[in-house]
């Protein structure tokens, strides 16, 4: 898409919507085990105490898992307040004390370009929805402005073969060469493999899960 076919569409509602109408565990994202991004998570071999960045997190399991594993020095995003409260809300007062949370946009980021030192960078499902060079500049110029030297780069999207859709919205389908291109020659791809994500709902969503590790 053209950067000036910019989508006339309000991200922030439609996300919001989406987490208001549906449980979350019948949204078509909902993973109950995360078994691909914990596998890519221990390859890191990070200290409890590592900067883990989930970005777009939605109310995904992951975070709960990650605390009962002990990693205590999370932070989380999504552009969609009422994903943040809900997943806030299934963490309790006591695992909210190890994350911080913080509601921005992604493409056009503000309260996160605070952020410094991010060990581990995580993102499924998330990278695919930006279907402009200038949505895509701007995620990927967050990343080089926030990961340590040496840190992780955990990037799960819809593969070559996945859906064009999701949440009703465009996508853009992803392999391991067309990330490692967008990350440039500063990023060394450790591991990745495709996985079929079973929805709630039965269907399947084909994936590509990439880990690349920071080298410059
Ligand atoms: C398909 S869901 C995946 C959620 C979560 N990563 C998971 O695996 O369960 C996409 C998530 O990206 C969030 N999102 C979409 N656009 C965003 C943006 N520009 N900035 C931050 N989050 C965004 C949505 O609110 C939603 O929670």
């Amino acid at each position: 898409m053209e950067d000036n076919l910019l989508p006339d569409y309000d991200f922030e509602k439609h996300w919001n919507n989406a987490y208001q109408k549906t449980p979350i565990d019948s949204l078509g994202w909902y993973e109950e085990d995360p078994i691909p991004s914990l596998e890519l998570i221990s390859a890191c071999n990070l200290s409890k105490d590592s900067l883990i960045f989930n970005a777009g997190v939605g109310a995904a399991t992951l975070i709960e898992i990650l605390l009962n594993k002990g990693y205590s020095n999370i932070v989380v995003n999504d552009i969609s307040s009422a994903a943040l409260t809900e997943l806030k809300n299934n963490l309790g007062e006591h695992n909210n004390s190890h994350v911080q949370f913080i509601l921005d946009d992604l493409t056009n980021p503000i309260a996160l370009l605070k952020l410094k030192n991010v060990d581990l960078w995580h993102d499924r499902a998330v990278l695919h929805f930006f279907t402009t060079e200038t949505q895509q500049k701007a995620y990927f110029d967050l990343i080089k402005k926030v990961l340590k030297p040496n840190g992780y780069v955990i990037l799960a999207e819809f593969n070559l073969e996945g859906a064009k859709k999701c949440s009703g919205l465009d996508i853009v389908n992803y392999n391991e060469e067309m990330l490692q291109e967008r990350l440039g020659t500063d990023f060394k791809l450790l591991k990745s493999f495709n996985y079929t994500y079973t929805q709630p709902s039965g269907g399947l969503r084909e994936y590509v899960y990439t880990l690349f590790q920071r080298t410059a």
